[in-house]
């Protein structure tokens, strides 16, 4: 696991977005594990000035999201289908057929999730993930006890999630957040060959320190990443807070620079 300290969210932004462009520039058709939050909003206006300036196409990219709420058509403000298409989709030359975010409004849910695990299947499996982090330890909607090796499924969401999220819904109603998810799970994620973590602020602490140095344990999900062998973490210092080996992360940092981090 590589860990990158950066002073705040916009040096972490700029420097996870060199590194999406230049995934995509090598291979102009990536196929992206995105996430929706607070988290990757910044990442994703700075794609999007990519994109206009010409420095980048994604026209022939696909894309993958990790989760969506159970309930909320895409339509919904809150819906992570929404998120996507007003946050990137629509300031990109992406072409939106190709975008893929589990069905919220699924029937038959299970056969949903069949379908979405073969879809990134047959797209060749993802090449570069997104990730945010809950401040429970959560990646996309895997909630601490969730299996370490599951695929895509529903989730029933933790009371710390639920209360994490009102914020974004309306007046910060936690009656309005929905109870479950679809998300990918920790298999489908540790499939994709490069991942890239985002941490900002104060409230990942605690996840930051338990993906990086804690004990592998379903109890905190992300920790699952140890065993990944192309993870990239980039955190700001208040993320970082309560790492031991800070000063060792940006020694390796300051040596071997943003390539090979
Ligand atoms: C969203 C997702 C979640 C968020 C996490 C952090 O697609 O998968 O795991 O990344 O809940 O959310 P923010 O960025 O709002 O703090």
């Amino acid at each position: 696991m590589k860990v990158a300290i950066v002073q705040n969210p916009e040096e972490g932004s700029k420097l996870a977005a060199e590194i999406f462009i230049a995934q995509v520039q090598q291979n102009p058709k990536t196929v992206l594990g995105l996430a929706t939050g607070s988290t990757p909003v910044k990442l994703y206006n700075l794609l999007a000035e990519a994109n206009r300036a010409g420095v980048v196409s994604f026209k022939e990219c696909q894309s993958f999201n990790l989760d969506e709420y159970i309930g909320l058509a895409p339509t919904h403000e809150q819906s992570y289908h929404y998120f996507m298409k007003t946050q990137l989709f629509d300031h990109i030359d992406i072409d939106q057929t190709k975008t893929h975010v589990p069905d919220g409004l699924a029937r038959d849910i299970a056969a949903s999730c069949k379908a979405y695990e073969e879809a990134i299947a047959a797209a060749g499996g993802i090449d570069i993930q997104l990730l945010g982090i809950g401040s429970d330890g959560h990646i996309a909607f895997n909630e601490p006890g969730c299996s370490l090796a599951c695929r895509t499924h529903s989730q029933v969401l933790t009371q710390q999630t639920i209360s994490d999220n009102a914020r974004l819904f309306f007046n910060g109603r936690i009656e309005e957040v929905p109870t479950q998810a679809v998300t990918m799970g920790i298999g489908s994620i540790m499939d994709a060959k490069r991942v890239v973590l985002l941490a900002f602020g104060k409230g990942k602490q605690e996840a930051i320190a338990g993906l990086v140095e804690g004990a592998v344990t379903t109890m905190c999900p992300c920790s699952a990443l140890q065993y990944h062998n192309d993870c990239i973490v980039i955190c700001d210092e208040e993320a970082a807070g309560k790492l031991r080996n800070v000063a060792y992360y940006k020694y390796i940092f300051s040596q071997t620079g943003v390539s090979n981090i």
